[in-house]
């Protein structure tokens, strides 16, 4: 069992827990990530390791409420127990000293994109943040974020806060830059490989195929790049955006809509859960 030793909302729906899981701790790296399961029947969903603190044995993950088992995992309160948490899973984000990297984190992303900023800065490289959010009150570690760049930007979809969309990046990409990565959902990613490929500059995404074993065993986490069938889980999920096929993943992800929407209903009708 694993205790949640901390508990915050940071954003309507978007929550941060603290988990007592030492051996998690001990080897987890920044890009890497975990599966749990809400109850012991439920599904299992994949989540990206926030942050951890080896000494402690904890680790932060940050998670956005869409349906059932997020919600079920956001109903848990500090001292209750999570049934099981697997991990590290999939391979450690690539972290050298490239130059000048801008990492972008998109709405509940911008958590795990913290951590690896940090360690990019840690290897010696100019960080240039970007902090992405539909709107003003949907952006989170707007702080942790910042603290950990050379220079920092928050941009939102409606212009509540910061930037207007992501043309502004043009100029960033304009004045030189080394390498992007990209954390966030499918078509915001899509977007920004789309920015950057005129520009020549190395854009590194983080995916989120439907998972179900983390372990490549069952297949559901495949994902096209530069042709070649890879498997999310234990290919990457980092890979070279330029190469991804984009437009299949969206298909793919959308596959279970209507299952999850059923799942969600009924979950809030019954009551289900923990
Ligand atoms: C490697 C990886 C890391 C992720 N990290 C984070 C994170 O740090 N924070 C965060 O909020 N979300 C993260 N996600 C997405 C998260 O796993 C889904 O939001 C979650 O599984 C939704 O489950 P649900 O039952 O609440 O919602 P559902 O109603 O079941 O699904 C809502 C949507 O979530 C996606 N989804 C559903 N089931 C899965 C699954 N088993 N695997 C992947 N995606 C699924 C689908 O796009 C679906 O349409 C990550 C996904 C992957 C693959
Ligand atoms: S989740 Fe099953 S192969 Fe990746």
């Amino acid at each position: 069992m694993f205790e949640i030793l901390e508990k915050r909302e940071l954003a309507p729906n978007i929550k941060l827990i603290k988990i007592s899981a030492p051996h998690i701790a001990e080897k987890v790296q920044p890009g890497q990530f975990v599966i749990l399961m809400a109850d012991e029947k439920g599904e299992r969903i994949p989540l990206t390791v926030a942050d951890y603190d080896r000494e402690k044995g904890t680790i932060t993950i940050v998670f956005q409420e869409v349906g059932k088992t997020t919600k079920m995992l956001g109903a848990f309160n500090e001292g209750d127990e999570i049934p099981a948490v697997v991990g590290p899973l999939g391979n450690p984000a690539e972290i050298e000293r490239f130059g000048r990297v801008v990492c972008v984190g998109v709405g509940v992303f911008a958590a795990p994109m913290t951590l690896l900023a940090r360690s990019f800065k840690e290897k010696g490289n100019y960080v240039i943040g970007v902090n992405i959010a539909r709107r003003a009150d949907l952006i989170i570690f707007e702080e942790e974020f910042r603290a950990v760049c050379d220079e920092f930007y928050v941009s939102t979809d409606d212009g509540s806060r910061g930037y207007e969309g992501i043309e502004f990046m043009k100029e960033i990409l304009e004045r030189g830059v080394d390498r992007v990565v990209v954390c966030g959902l499918v078509p915001i990613q899509k977007r920004i490989c789309e920015l950057t490929r005129p520009y020549g500059v190395k854009t590194m995404v983080h995916l989120t195929p439907i998972m179900v074993d983390g372990t490549g065993m069952c297949g559901a986490c495949r994902v096209m790049v530069g042709g070649e069938t890879k498997f999310t889980c234990v290919d990457g999920p980092e890979f070279d955006g330029h190469q991804v096929d984009f437009d299949e993943l969206e298909r793919r992800k959308r596959m279970y809509l209507v299952h999850e929407k059923v799942a969600h209903m009924m979950h809030k009708r019954l009551g289900t859960g923990v």
